[in-house]
């Protein structure tokens, strides 16, 4: 039984909770020992609603409740600390994408990582959907040939800008390109097999959320060129109309000598609409929900695939796996710095115009 801690339950804390403790009640095979939250107010709330201690920050979890691994979910610029903290007291630790947005500390964390010999993931779940792993076998078969060009989308609706990025304490951060592309920039890199990325050229769009007195942009369009010889732009927005008929439009079309594929990863084919919710294209493959043996619902799709991920990793290792043997089989730090490098490059080529080559940074 691995003895499972959270740390930072905010919006998508909440996912993490909701899935360990799922996990906890129908595999059996982990315990939710409790979850940190520095927002006393939550706190209280999350212990209320969930019957779990909560603990005023990451040491004291680390140090009352002793986890014997972690998954941290405190807002970008907040993954260094927390998580070397965890790293010093040599726990496994999963992390939230970004990985983080500086270079430096993502070079630093990846060196403590395997300097103690320790698991750290980043929990980039796009990999975990069924449609992107058939994507992946497509192009290690051959099938695509060696990929040319691609292109990536993933556009949320304004309320997501005015809300889940715009409001937060850490809106300097805010960026659609940090909060969105760093899902399509890891995935097009992990399907591609993982090409050292080359050069970066961006340009950033402000005014709409400006104009609603939030200072950072409303949409980001970069584009990247990879070691393989391979383009990829990757559009990414926070303004889509609230309208929209889901909170995000998102998709991969990928584009090789031999073939291309091109996935809507929004609109899988269901599409309704109701009274209650409006026209909506449910993401069935992010979430959906199914019954367990005793007749019990439960959530499944590639959102907790991803987190089940880390467990089944922790389980690997507890029953004498060695961490060298799980290489290449889940979203390593190393790989976490090559996107974290491409994200600071689109910031900084969306200010100066500049197109960076970022294979020595
Ligand atoms: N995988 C995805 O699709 C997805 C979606 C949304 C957010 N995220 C990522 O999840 C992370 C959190 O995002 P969010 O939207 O939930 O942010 P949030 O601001 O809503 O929540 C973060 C929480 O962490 C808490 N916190 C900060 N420092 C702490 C500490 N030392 N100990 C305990 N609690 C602490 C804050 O009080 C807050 O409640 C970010 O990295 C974000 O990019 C991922």
């Amino acid at each position: 039984m691995i003895k499972i801690g959270i740390i930072g339950i905010g919006i998508y804390g909440r996912v993490h909770l909701d899935a360990l403790c799922q996990r906890e009640r129908y595999a059996g095979d982990i315990k939710v020992v409790g979850f940190a939250e520095i927002n006393e107010k939550r706190r209280a709330e999350i212990e209320a609603e969930y019957g779990l201690k909560g603990y005023p920050d990451h040491l004291a979890l680390l140090e009352e409740a002793g986890p014997d691994a972690v998954t941290v979910v405190t807002p970008d610029h907040l993954h260094f600390k927390v998580v070397m903290d965890c790293l010093d007291k040599n726990l496994p630790v999963l992390v939230e994408k970004p990985f983080t947005t500086d270079i430096d500390q993502a070079k630093e964390l990846a060196r403590k990582a395997r300097e103690k010999n320790i698991l750290l993931q980043v929990d980039f779940h796009k990999r975990f959907d069924p449609y992107h792993i058939d994507l992946k076998l497509r192009i290690q078969e051959g099938e695509l040939g060696r990929i040319e060009y691609g292109y990536c989308w993933m556009e949320d609706v304004l309320k997501v800008g005015t809300t889940m990025i715009g409001k937060k304490t850490w809106e300097d951060q805010g960026s659609p390109a940090w909060f969105l592309g760093i899902h399509m920039i890891d995935l097009s890199y992990w399907l591609m097999g993982l090409p050292q990325p080359v050069t970066v050229h961006a340009n950033g769009f402000k005014g709409k959320l400006q104009s609603m007195g939030i200072d950072i942009y409303d949409s980001v369009k970069s584009e990247v060129s990879y070691a393989n010889g391979a383009v990829i732009t990757y559009d990414t927005s926070v303004i889509l109309p609230d309208s929209h008929e889901s909170i995000v439009r998102q998709g991969i079309k990928l584009v090789g000598t031999e073939g291309f594929m091109e996935i809507n990863s929004q609109y899988r084919g269901a599409r309704g609409c109701s009274t209650a919710k409006g026209m909506e294209t449910p993401n069935l493959g992010m979430m959906y929900r199914n019954f367990n043996k005793s007749g019990e619902t439960i959530k499944q799709g590639y959102l907790n695939e991803s987190i089940y991920d880390f467990i089944e990793n922790l389980s690997f290792l507890e029953n004498g796996g060695a961490l060298s043997e799980l290489e290449g089989r889940y979203a390593s730090p190393e790989q976490g710095i090559e996107t974290t490098k491409i994200g600071v490059a689109i910031h900084k080529s969306a200010k100066t115009g500049e197109i960076y080559n970022i294979t020595k940074w």
